[in-house]
């Protein structure tokens, strides 16, 4: 966790209002709810020094003594409730997810704004309802994703030229940073399909400044931030992250206005181009009625931004992994590498077409998410009202974690839960991937 050390020596003097509260209302409040169970905590600061660095071990470790739903609490003020198994994640995604839609908004998402129009955090209604629609339709669905084929096979050629240029200059027996270049081509791979841009070209000043502003993002992003526990150190920033994020979000939003003014330029010259994801965003026009009849530049901005934050760590993180766990399991590697050679004969390269006739690779891929899952705890959400969720009542504005990682390492769910073994699953996820696929 990184501190503005100076700061801590105000921290006692800081919490004094949260030990006013505290007690204050162990005297006043008899609750009538019925919590999830969980470990009492300690006062002033409940949970928070129990759940260590990688949290969803630490509470899948409480499943046993708890339950399929925990309740913890953080700070003064923090509730939370984490749905630890299958079946209750089911509960809540079937039977609840409209109580449940809203997200937690993270102290250093304010910064810029950058919450007001944001996706993944923004609140249930009609713009919710649209952000998703045409991300649907415009980026995810199998139409479009066929026809960006031939934008990922360049970036994933391009790629492997990078892997190979590094293989044969690396000095004997030192290793190359594959996760390096997948994550650059990820992210690549997402400029180009948005943007039209290749943001990996070295001659690029604009590209490299956003792909370090992004990184800066990512990392922010990821750290623990005492501000979202105890909501009154906000305005102190202790840990000076908002201040980090105001920084290099403000430089992202900078080179996206330039990515902007370029595109409408462009526009202007009315060169017959295929369209990207910008240009549908530039020239949406809706009803205005359960829409918005234009896009301000913040939401494309933002909207853009974001499927970078979204698409390129949790790509390159599930591709390391994969890769990993075939180096730890050679006889897996082997038996994906005869199944390939099989399927796409000596003469041609791999088309992502050969995906749907590789069955054992795909298990390779969903055993590695199921063991890694990159958003182990999905991205937080929040009661949007007081809801009564397996026998408890939940009130309004408790964050709510759902943890894949303990899902996916269930032993009622999954026999010998935490081996990689995808030759024991290939029927499982050919049969789970027909239930839930949508019409193509
Ligand atoms: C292997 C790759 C990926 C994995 C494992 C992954 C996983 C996830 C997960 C677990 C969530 C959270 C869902 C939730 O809390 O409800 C999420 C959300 C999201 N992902 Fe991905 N993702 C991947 C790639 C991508 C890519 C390439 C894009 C964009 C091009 C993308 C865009 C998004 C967006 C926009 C959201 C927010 C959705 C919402 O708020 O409803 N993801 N992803």
């Amino acid at each position: 966790m990184e501190l503005e050390w100076s700061y801590l020596f105000f921290f006692p003097i800081i919490l004094l209002p949260a030990f006013i509260l505290f007690f204050s209302k162990k005297k006043t409040s008899k609750c009538s709810y019925k919590l999830p169970p969980g470990p009492p905590g300690l006062p002033i600061f409940g949970n928070m020094f129990e759940l260590g660095t990688e949290p969803y071990k630490k509470m899948a470790c409480l499943k046993e003594k708890y339950g399929p739903v925990l309740w913890l609490k953080l700070g003064t003020s923090c509730n939370i409730m984490v749905v630890q198994t299958a079946e209750a994640a089911a509960e809540l995604f079937k039977n609840h997810d409209i109580s449940f839609v809203d997200r937690f908004i993270p102290d250093v998402n304010l910064a810029h704004n950058y919450y007001q129009g944001s996706l993944s955090l923004g609140r249930y209604g009609s713009f919710w309802r649209f952000q998703r629609r045409i991300c649907t339709v415009e980026m995810f669905v199998h139409k479009k994703i066929r026809e960006t084929v031939p934008v990922r096979r360049k970036c994933v050629d391009n790629m492997l030229k990078w892997i190979e240029k590094a293989a044969n200059s690396a000095e004997k027996g030192s290793g190359i940073d594959v996760a390096r270049f997948v994550f650059l081509a990820s992210f690549n791979m997402l400029g180009n399909l948005i943007l039209s841009k290749d943001l990996a070209d070295p001659e690029s000043e604009e590209a490299a400044e956003f792909f370090n502003a992004m990184k800066g993002i990512m990392q922010w992003s990821g750290i623990f931030n005492v501000s979202d526990i105890f909501p009154f150190l906000r305005k102190f920033d202790l840990q000076n992250l908002r201040k980090k994020m105001a920084r290099d979000m403000g430089k992202a939003m900078e080179i996206m206005s330039i990515f902007l003014k370029e595109r409408q330029e462009e526009r202007k010259k009315s060169e017959e181009k295929g369209k990207d994801f910008l240009d549908v965003l530039l020239e949406f026009e809706g009803t205005g009625k359960d829409e918005p009849a234009k896009l301000s530049e913040h939401q494309i901005k933002v909207l853009v931004l974001e499927m970078f934050l979204a698409g390129s760590e949790t790509t390159s993180s599930s591709v390391e992994w994969a890769l990993t766990e075939l180096l730890r399991h050679p006889e897996a590697m082997d038996k994906v590498k005869t199944k390939i050679s099989k399927v796409i004969g000596p003469n041609r390269k791999f088309e992502e077409s050969d995906i749907d006739n590789l069955p054992y690779m795909q298990a390779v891929i969903k055993e590695s998410l199921r063991l890694h899952p990159p958003i182990p705890f999905l991205i937080p959400r929040e009661t949007i009202q007081d809801t009564k969720f397996m026998g408890y009542d939940v009130p309004k504005g408790t964050r709510v974690l759902v943890n894949t990682w303990a899902i996916g390492r269930d032993p009622e769910c999954w026999g010998d839960p935490v081996s990689f073994n995808p030759d024991t699953k290939v029927s499982v996820y050919q049969e789970s991937q027909a239930n839930t696929r949508i019409t193509r």
